[in-house]
């Protein structure tokens, strides 16, 4: 399973990649907004950080107000050709399927965004979608069920031998990150800290906390 950051901040960015790894990024507007700057400014950074690591692909999502396939290529041709690894991020709604259609088929690589549910990854992945996004954590925080649905994702595609790849979106505990490998999602994309929580546990520290007591009672060897 593959690791993308879910942050548009650089110094976020550069931790992930240099520290841990990853293997990927995705924005969407509220990161941007986060990363305090105007969003031709975060992502041509971005493109800069980037520019030496062609397999460290970076999902953009277009303006959220495009209502229509053709304002949607649009932005998407003029995002994309800020740097390589750009992937474009479009809403799934009818005029997203359509205009991420005709982008794939142009060579330029989707993310389709804000999935709710398997109905709606269907199309994403007959159209050749690069990958698809389906929202855990916006359901679950109001107990609503969300990782059932991304397992019927899973299973869809690999029922139809779809090759868009599967990314669990919106991920907030360690928990999803855990049912997410389980059910063989492709990538799990996260916050630094949610990831860095999965990996922590008060049982590590209580075991590290026995071995160093041990290893300060262990008898030492007399020099004479
Ligand atoms: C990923 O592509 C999504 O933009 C992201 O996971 C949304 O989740 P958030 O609400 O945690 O930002």
């Amino acid at each position: 399973m593959k690791y993308f950051l879910d942050s548009a901040k650089l110094d976020e960015i550069e931790i992930a990649y240099e520290q841990y790894g990853f293997d990927g990024v995705t924005t969407n507007p509220k990161h941007i907004m986060n990363s305090g700057k105007s969003f031709n400014r975060a992502i041509r950074d971005i493109a800069v950080y980037v520019s030496d690591k062609p397999e460290f692909p970076v999902s953009v999502e277009i303006n959220p107000h495009l209502q229509t396939a053709d304002e949607m290529i649009q932005m998407a041709e003029e995002v994309s050709s800020f740097s390589n690894n750009f992937v474009i991020k479009i809403p799934t709604n009818k005029q997203g399927i359509i205009a991420a259609r005709q982008l794939e088929l142009r060579g330029i690589k989707t993310n389709m965004t804000l999935v709710f549910s398997a109905a709606q990854s269907i199309m994403p992945g007959k159209i050749g979608a690069k990958y698809v996004s389906p929202f855990v954590g916006w359901k679950e925080d109001f107990g609503d069920e969300g990782l059932a649905s991304v397992k019927q994702v899973v299973d869809i595609y690999k029922m139809y031998h779809f090759d868009t790849e599967i990314i669990v979106a919106a991920v907030r505990t360690a928990k999803q990150i855990q049912e997410a490998a389980l059910m063989g999602a492709d990538i799990v994309t996260c916050g630094l800290s949610v990831f860095e929580a999965s990996f922590e546990n008060p049982y590590t520290d209580f075991g590290l906390k026995t071995f160093q007591d041990a290893w300060d009672n262990t008898k030492t060897e007399q020099v004479i």
